[in-house]
């Protein structure tokens, strides 16, 4: 995280997550009506109902929080207690991992392998459960790879919590940058799935840390009593401009579909020329996980960085250090000019 907040700008930076920020200015939006203080104690009303609008849910099921971030932590909070085993998919999100050990969780682990195109193997999960796992994490899409879990597999990962008494988290931040025919949320799934999202990745308004989390309903109470210890009450403002944002949530996600698109097909036909990298390709999602077949990746982003003004995310960032992140959907011109970059940096590397 730190890394990202002051190491990962470039002049052609590869290293996002999400999309373009969408200007105020293009948010249909009376700004005479922005206010500063109101009703939102356990969080706005039209903002909760948006939420569960959104996603076919019971608003009773919403928790609002500060972006994911904050919906992971709270999530895990309570429900892990210290010495509580979680299961983490591995490679893993680095603040998912930091957040367990944080709230002094046993954490294990369970594999997505490459060979497998990073899908999760529901016979691996099994494999891995024990009675004292309290809880399951994945990210779906998957961050880094953009790899989607079907709903089957989520189904067998379900069953195979419940078998434990144990609950499923999934950080659906990047899910509906599938586009046509994204899944339901897998809160759907059953009692045992809690969901946390946001509007940052896909939507381009990670400025109001507008997330939320879908949790069972006693579960959504005990998130919302523990946030009263962190940042206790919404930011009003915010609320509000979150629910113009959900009136034209449309408007949103296709200014950002027509750059993720472009840049996915810049993408494509540029790995297809890269013999010294290998990737897992997917149909969505804003990242992209390529190996460096030969060499030292830490090393190649440094010239990357120092000779051609251009950053990715280091894999070892994800525990997979010969690996990088590509992010798309931000600028297609400087995507073209990253990958350009790239391309040169490989042909004139060691
Ligand atoms: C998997 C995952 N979850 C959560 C977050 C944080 O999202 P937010 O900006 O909504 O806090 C990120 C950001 O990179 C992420 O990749």
């Amino acid at each position: 995280m730190q890394w990202s907040k002051t190491r990962s700008r470039a002049q052609f930076n590869l290293a996002t997550s999400g999309v373009a920020s969408f200007p105020l200015r293009e948010l249909l939006v009376d700004l005479k009506e922005l206010e500063i203080n109101g009703d939102n104690s356990y969080g706005y009303a039209p903002l909760q109902q948006a939420i569960a609008a959104h996603h076919g849910v019971d608003p009773d099921c919403v928790v609002e929080s500060a972006g994911t971030s904050m919906a992971n932590h709270l999530c895990m909070a309570a429900i892990l207690e210290p010495g509580d085993e979680v299961l983490i998919e591995h490679p893993a999100y680095g603040p998912i991992l930091d957040t367990a050990h944080y709230l002094q969780a046993n954490v294990k682990r369970f594999p997505r392998a490459k060979e497998n195109g990073w899908a999760i193997d529901p016979a691996e999960v099994r494999r891995c459960v024990t009675p004292k796992t309290r809880l399951i994490v994945i990210t779906n899409l998957h961050n880094p790879t953009s790899v989607l879990t079907p709903e089957s597999v989520l189904r067998e990962i379900g069953d195979t919590a419940q078998s434990v008494g144990a609950l499923v988290l999934v950080d659906e931040v990047y899910l509906e940058a599938i586009y046509e025919n994204t899944p339901r949320t897998s809160f759907h799934l059953g009692p045992q799935f809690a969901v946390t999202s946001s509007l940052t990745k896909v939507y381009g308004v990670s400025g109001l840390r507008c997330g939320w989390i879908l949790a069972r309903r006693d579960l959504a109470w005990k998130m919302r009593c523990l946030n009263d210890l962190y940042s206790a009450t919404p930011v009003y403002p915010g609320e509000l401009l979150s629910v113009a944002a959900f009136q034209h949530l449309d408007l949103l996600r296709e200014r950002a579909r027509r750059i993720v698109e472009a840049d996915r097909k810049l993408l494509r036909d540029f790995l297809k020329q890269q013999s010294s990298l290998s990737a897992v390709s997917t149909e969505w999602g804003t990242t992209s996980f390529p190996r460096l077949l030969n060499g030292d990746a830490d090393a190649f982003l440094e010239r990357l960085r120092s000779e051609f003004n251009t950053s990715a995310v280091p894999g070892r960032f994800f525990e997979m250090p010969d690996h990088f992140r590509i992010g798309m959907g931000v600028n297609t011109e400087m995507f073209a000019q990253g990958l350009s970059r790239i391309g040169r940096a490989l042909g004139s590397g060691d």
